[in-house]
C-alpha cells in the first residue's frame, strides 16, 4: 500500500528550475530520510508534500488522494510540518497551548474560540512532551529548542499519517538533539510515519530505513538505507569527499 507517491514532480520558479522529475514512492512503514546540499531543493520538495507548494507539474497523491482533484484541507489532515519557517511565523505573543491548538486548523494563528476538546487535546500533547507548564507562556518567551518541541505537538495534534521535519535539530544543544532523536522513536512506535531533512548523518536514526538523495533539483537516489555505506556516491551527490564510520548504531561522516 502506497502513503504517497510522486510521479514526475517538477518545480520552477521565473525561469530557474527548483526540482526536475522527481519521482518518490512511500509506502506504509517506511520511514524516510533525505539528505542533500544547501540548495538542492529539499525544503521545496518537503513543502509539495505537506501541500504548501503546488507543483509546476507532475502528480502528487497522498493515502489515495491526488492532489488537484480533491479539498487540500482533506489531503492536509494527513500531514504534519516542522520547519525553521513555521517557528518564524508565529507572533511571539501566542500562547504556547494555542500554537499547539492551531495545528487543527492548519493556522498560524487562532482565528476561532478553542473548543475545551480541542484545549484538552492540545495539553495533553504538550504534557507527552514535558512542556505543561509552558502552557499558558507567550511562544515568544521559549527557547528555540522548546519551540522546536512545541512545533512538533502543532503538528502531531490532529494525528497525521506523516510528519516531515525540516532539519528540526538546528540549534539544538547536543543533550537536547538526543531528547529530541529519542522521542521521535516514540512517535514511530506509534506508527507515524517520518520524513527527515537533515544535514547531519548521525542523525538518521536506526529506524530510519529508506533515504533519499538530493542534489540540483534532482533525485540521484531513492531506496535502502544501506546507500548510507556508499562513500563514492554520497561524495558525488555531496561535492565533497567524504568518508563513513559507525558507532554505537549510528552513521557518521567526515570529510576525507
Ligand atoms: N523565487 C525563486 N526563484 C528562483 N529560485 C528560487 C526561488 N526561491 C528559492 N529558489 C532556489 O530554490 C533552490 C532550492 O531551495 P530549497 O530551500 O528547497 O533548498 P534546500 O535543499 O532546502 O537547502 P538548505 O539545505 O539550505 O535548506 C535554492 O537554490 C534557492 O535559491
Ligand atoms: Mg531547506
Amino acid at each position: 500500500m502506497e502513503l504517497l507517491h510522486l510521479h514526475n514532480v517538477s518545480l520552477w520558479r521565473n525561469s530557474a528550475t527548483i526540482l526536475k522529475n522527481i519521482n518518490l514512492t512511500i509506502k506504509y512503514g517506511e520511514q524516510w530520510a533525505v539528505l542533500g546540499p544547501n540548495g538542492s531543493g529539499k525544503s521545496f520538495l518537503m513543502n509539495i508534500i505537506a501541500t504548501l507548494v503546488f507543483p509546476s507539474s507532475g502528480e502528487v497523491v497522498i493515502a489515495g488522494k491526488k492532489l488537484g482533484e480533491v479539498n487540500v484541507w482533506d489531503v492536509r489532515n494527513h500531514i504534519g510540518i516542522v520547519s525553521d519557517y513555521l517557528q518564524y511565523s508565529y507572533p511571539a505573543m501566542t500562547k504556547t497551548v494555542e500554537v499547539v491548538a492551531s495545528g487543527f486548523y492548519s493556522s498560524l494563528g487562532l482565528y476561532q474560540e478553542l473548543s475545551p476538546t480541542i484545549l484538552q487535546k492540545a495539553e495533553s500533547i504538550l504534557q507527552t512532551l514535558g512542556l505543561k507548564h509552558y502552557a499558558q507562556t507567550p511562544f515568544g518567551k521559549l527557547s528555540y529548542g522548546e519551540q522546536k518541541r512545541v512545533l512538533i505537538g502543532r503538528a502531531i495534534v490532529y494525528d497525521p499519517d506523516i510528519l516531515i521535519l525540516d532539519e528540526p535539530c538546528n540549534g539544538l544543544d547536543i543533550r537536547a538533539r538526543e531528547e529530541f532523536l529519542h522521542k521521535l522513536t516514540d512517535l514511530v512506535a506509534m506508527k507515524k510515519h517520518i520524513i527527515y531533512v537533515t544535514h547531519h548523518v548521525d542523525e538518521i536514526m536506526p529506524w530510519i530505513n529508506r533515504v533519499m538523495l538530493l542534489a540540483d533539483g534532482q533525485c540521484m537516489y531513492a531506496g535502502d538505507r544501506s546507500v548510507l555505506e556508499d562513500e563514492a556516491l554520497l561524495s558525488r551527490v555531496m561535492g565533497y569527499p567524504l568518508g563513513i564510520f559507525h558507532h554505537n548504531s549510528r552513521t557518521y561522516w567526515y570529510i576525507k
